[in-house]
């Protein structure tokens, strides 16, 4: 494990060559993620808005080329911070925020934590669940992070501003919040491993730029070492690195919030057609059509993907 808030790729990769594979999967077009900025393409062929993100590109001597915001250069901070609105939030506010969702949940306040100005004071003992609801419950309560940037929202290794550290007793994202109530009330490995695969489950959260992405990905995968790591004295085996990550790869999803779609895949694209109106001579017409890519979304319930449009075309009509 490291405790590097930059996760290298060619540590991942060096650790199983098939996980950066899982976590470059989109899983809307069955290819690879894009990188959706412009902001790489000064290194050529491979690095342009629309071209995929592959392991080759990110790893080997490219190795240090993904890096969070908060060690990229203060030159290209301004860049995206103008393309893409890139502003991230400290911890203390995603604790904050995340704190009035626990607040509505559980009926009261400081169930994890008691908020101190800019910081926040652990609460050490058990957690309690109100009347009729379990811990079951909590974990298996779906949570989307829009915009999520590198998912400050959902797990919190480090101070997405800052780049400050935060171990693990005081990790406060969505994630670490139905991990701890994990540890909690689970006794044995397999059980705990069982309910750590619904909560990643419950985990939601889209971005439109790839590198970002990656990196959010990235968070939530070491997020899940970590917990393992402190709970069972041990590294987690191959298989769960890579069930974790597919899950990972699925919920954590490339899409411009919208249009819902893939970013920029929109466009319209000229189609020849059949005339109707004139058969005899077959006249070929020109028409637009539109190619864009709707976002799939896995409903784990029924191990089916549905677009991530229909979902908010159901919940409006809920209404
Ligand atoms: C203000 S940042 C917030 C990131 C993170 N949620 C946080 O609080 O630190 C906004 C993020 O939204 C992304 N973004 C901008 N326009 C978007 C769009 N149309 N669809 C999805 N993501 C978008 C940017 O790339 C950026 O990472």
């Amino acid at each position: 494990m490291q405790e590097d808030i930059d996760i290298k790729e060619n540590y991942i990769k060096q650790l199983d060559e098939e996980l950066l594979s899982i976590l470059l999967k989109d899983r809307s077009s069955g290819k690879n993620i894009i990188w959706a900025t412009d902001t790489y393409k000064s290194r050529g062929d491979g690095y342009n808005f629309f071209d995929k993100m592959t392991v080759k590109a990110i790893t080997g001597r490219y190795g240090l080329v993904i890096k969070p915001r908060v060690e990229k250069s203060k030159k290209e901070q301004n860049v995206r911070v103008k393309d893409k609105a890139e502003v991230f939030t400290p911890s203390w506010i995603c604790n904050k925020q995340n704190n009035l969702i626990d607040m509505a949940w559980f009926g009261r306040d400081n169930v994890f934590n008691t908020e101190k100005e800019k910081t926040w004071q652990v609460v050490g003992d058990k957690i309690s669940f109100p009347e009729g609801k379990t811990w079951q419950d909590y974990v298996t309560k779906n949570r989307l992070e829009i915009s999520c940037g590198e998912a400050p929202y959902l797990v919190s290794r480090y101070d997405a501003v800052t780049g400050q550290w935060l171990d693990l007793n005081k990790r406060i994202g969505l994630l670490d919040r139905k991990l701890r109530i994990i540890n909690e009330n689970t006794f044995s490995e397999s059980e705990w491993y069982e309910w750590a695969v619904k909560a990643f489950k419950s985990i939601y959260g889209f971005e439109w730029q790839g590198d970002s992405l990656l990196i959010a990905r990235e968070n939530l995968l070491f997020t899940f070492i970590d917990y393992y790591v402190d709970r069972f004295g041990n590294f987690p085996i191959k298989e769960y690195l890579q069930e974790i990550s597919k899950i990972i790869s699925w919920n954590i999803f490339q899409m411009d919030g919208l249009k819902y779609v893939i970013p920029e895949s929109c466009e319209s694209v000229s189609k020849t057609q059949d005339s109707t109106t004139d058969k005899s001579s077959k006249q070929e017409a020109s028409v637009c059509s539109h190619k864009k890519i709707y976002v799939k979304v896995m409903n784990w319930d029924k191990r089916k993907s549905e677009l991530f449009i229909d979902q908010i075309r159901r919940k409006s009509d809920d209404r």
